[in-house]
């Protein structure tokens, strides 16, 4: 019978307690590790684990050391030298502060501390057990901290239990390791597990050569440089091209401050920021650093430190989401044409394609989505047009050119970092000015072949109709709604009488898309006008097609919110292109690639396809052996 009195707990019951929250895993334990050290002022970390962190963490920094009594006290809870008082902890600038981890781990590991003071003319060597400090003594050593830590978890089998295998637990060490190694560029990292180099990380220039360094040249040199700086919030890094996408969010890296957070808002800013640019379901590669003033973000509210809470959340959102989209606008910006041709001239040297371009033979790596889009369905529901029209026509109207101005911070280092990105093995695959381009012609009446100093391009003439449509649908929405262009005599809409009152219950939605509707008679519409970006002629079968891509639509014909418009007019923007299968005169041909090129996020229809694909001039002429 346990007796029911109030007590408090032992220091080392206390310490394993909060071990529980704090080192909930190897990873967690060489995560404040590396911390500690950054906090110490290191140049350099190194950190060494055996079996998965359980036998072996052993971090060795550069850094500040510290004298025997603060070696001795570091080990004992809330022994800290980053803050003193309360008001501190509202605005925290080092990496660690509650005095918490290294008690922590002490008390479920044997630790052994050596550290030394540059002023010092001795290292003291502290060992403990359980937490209990067994031995203290002087040791020869450079300056900085190496800290030991053996048998993690030795005294909570419940905590052991729980590790997974040492295979993950290792995978863990290394994406935390990862993670802090991307937001320290400046620091040089090095891991080592069983014996065996899986980072060797040399001080870098930019965020950009340290995220060379982690991930290879390939991606590297896919990646654009952002910076949008707003009073009180800024928000850079690096966001991938839209031809770029992957299967998982795991490569979207953010940080507060420095602080590696796994936030839901910020990622769903970055995501959002690709959206109609890459396929649904799919998730860009990001590094984002939002820097902001501590006293707006609290980091103390959370055991791992991992999360944080916005003073005001929608603000930073809004920096973020607009330093990746406005960045993502035009891809052109930052490699102009004139780029090609320098870095081309290694072209003949043939260097070793990276692996999923020797499989391929393209250099573009974009990913076709499930997200087939609406235009491929027939119409079978039955809505009947009374004038039928054959195909959209592509307009050669001249648009007005592109007006949205994007401000963009000047941010000179940073970007000289990103251009100078490329190296010569991977030439980064630039945005071309397609017009630009030399027409070759057009192939299976669908895309248009151009030569480029890198090879071959061919463009899915639909693709990039509907971006060019959509953003012109999009732009007038925001100028004030869809302009409309009145028929030259009204044409009715037989409608499938199944589904003709909920038709009549959307006139206010197809009239919102341009549409001047009236209903005429239980299953007819009179149309008066369609929308004028896609001219009057097709205007009868573009709204019966729009009607059934309502139909078939989940929300039915009242979408409902912003979200659900955009994707009506996603579907209106396809339906209203150019198909693959119309044959183009040389005239459109030069027309769409013109308004291709005043038209933001050209790079990718609507529906996150490539617009274009290219093939690279050496691996055409590898092709030939030459
Ligand atoms: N690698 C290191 N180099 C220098 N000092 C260190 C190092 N690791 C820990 N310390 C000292 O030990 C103290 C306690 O560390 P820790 O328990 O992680 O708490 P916190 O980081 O929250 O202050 C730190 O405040 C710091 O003064
Ligand atoms: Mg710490």
């Amino acid at each position: 019978m346990p007796e029911h009195i109030v007590h408090i707990l032992p220091e080392q019951v206390a310490s394993q307690i909060a071990a529980g929250e704090v080192v909930e895993r190897p990873a967690s334990a060489v995560k404040e590790l590396i911390e500690n050290s950054l906090d110490a002022g290191a140049r350099s970390v190194s950190v060494e684990i055996l079996g998965g962190g359980s036998a072996l963490i052993a971090v060795a920094d550069d850094g500040s050391g510290m004298t025997r009594a603060d070696a001795i006290l570091s080990l004992r809870r809330h022994a800290t030298s980053k803050i003193r008082s309360a008001a501190d902890l509202s605005a925290i600038r080092t990496l660690g502060f509650r005095g918490e981890a290294l008690a922590s781990i002490a008390s479920v590991s044997h630790l052994r501390m050596q550290t030394r003071r540059t002023a010092d003319e001795h290292g003291v060597e502290v060992a403990a057990e359980a937490g209990n400090i067994e031995d203290t003594r002087t040791c020869a050593m450079a300056a900085g901290t190496r800290i030991e830590v053996r048998r993690l978890f030795f005294n909570t089998p419940a905590r052991l239990k729980f590790l997974k295998t040492l295979a993950t637990e290792q995978g863990a060490i290394a994406e935390a390791f990862q993670r802090i190694a991307l937001a320290n560029h400046h620091v040089a990292f090095h891991l080592t597990a069983d014996g065996r180099t899986i980072f060797d990380l040399p001080r870098a220039n930019s965020a950009l050569e340290r995220f060379r360094q982690a991930f290879g040249p390939r991606i590297a040199s896919r990646m654009l440089a952002f910076d949008l700086d707003r009073p009180g919030i800024r928000a850079q890094g690096l966001a991938a091209t839209s031809q770029e996408s992957f299967a998982t969010g795991r490569m979207i890296f953010t940080f507060v401050n420095g602080r590696s957070v796994r936030d839901r808002m910020l990622i769903r800013a970055i995501e959002q920021a690709y959206q109609t640019l890459i396929p649904r379901g799919r998730h860009p590669a990001a590094l984002l650093f939002v820097a902001m003033r501590h006293e707006d973000v609290d980091v103390n509210v959370h055991p791992m430190k991992t999360e944080v809470r916005f003073r005001n959340g929608g603000a930073v959102f809004d920096v973020v989401y607009h330093a990746i989209r406005d960045r993502l606008a035009d891809q052109t910006e930052n490699a102009p044409v004139a780029t090609l041709v320098d870095t081309s001239a290694a072209g003949c040297e043939a260097p070793a394609p990276s692996t999923d371009d020797a499989a391929t033979g393209l250099i573009t790596t974009a990913s076709m989505g499930e997200d087939a889009g609406a235009g491929q369905s027939a119409n079978a529901s039955g809505d009947s047009v009374a004038n039928p029209r054959g195909d959209a026509p592509l307009r050669l109207v001249p648009d007005a050119p592109n007006q949205a101005a994007f401000q963009r911070p000047l941010s000179l280092a940073y970007d000289r970092d990103a251009r100078s990105g490329g190296g010569a093995a991977h030439p980064p695959a630039p945005i071309p000015m397609y017009s630009r381009l030399r027409v070759i012609g057009q192939i299976f009446a669908g895309y248009i072949a151009l030569e480029t100093e890198e090879g071959l391009l061919l463009i899915d003439q639909h693709a990039a109709h509907e971006r060019v449509t959509f953003e012109k649908l999009r732009r007038e929405l925001r100028d004030g709604g869809i302009r409309t262009q009145a028929m030259l005599a009204p044409v009715s809409v037989e409608l499938n009488p199944a589904r003709a009152s909920q038709v009549h219950g959307a006139l206010s939605e197809l009239r919102a898309m341009g549409f001047d509707v009236e209903p005429f008679g239980p299953t007819t519409l009179l149309l008066k006008g369609a929308p004028a970006v896609f001219g009057p002629e097709g205007g009868a079968k573009l709204l019966a097609d729009m009607i059934e891509s309502m139909g078939d639509n989940e929300s039915g014909f009242r979408g409902g919110g912003e979200a659900a418009f955009e994707n009506w007019l996603k579907q209106l923007a396809c339906h209203g292109s150019v198909r693959v299968g119309r044959v183009l005169e040389l005239a459109e041909i030069h027309s769409l690639l013109a308004e291709l090129d005043r038209t933001e996020f050209k790079t990718n229809c609507p529906h996150g396809r490539p617009v274009h694909i290219q093939f690279g001039r050496g691996q055409i002429e590898r092709m030939f052996r030459r």
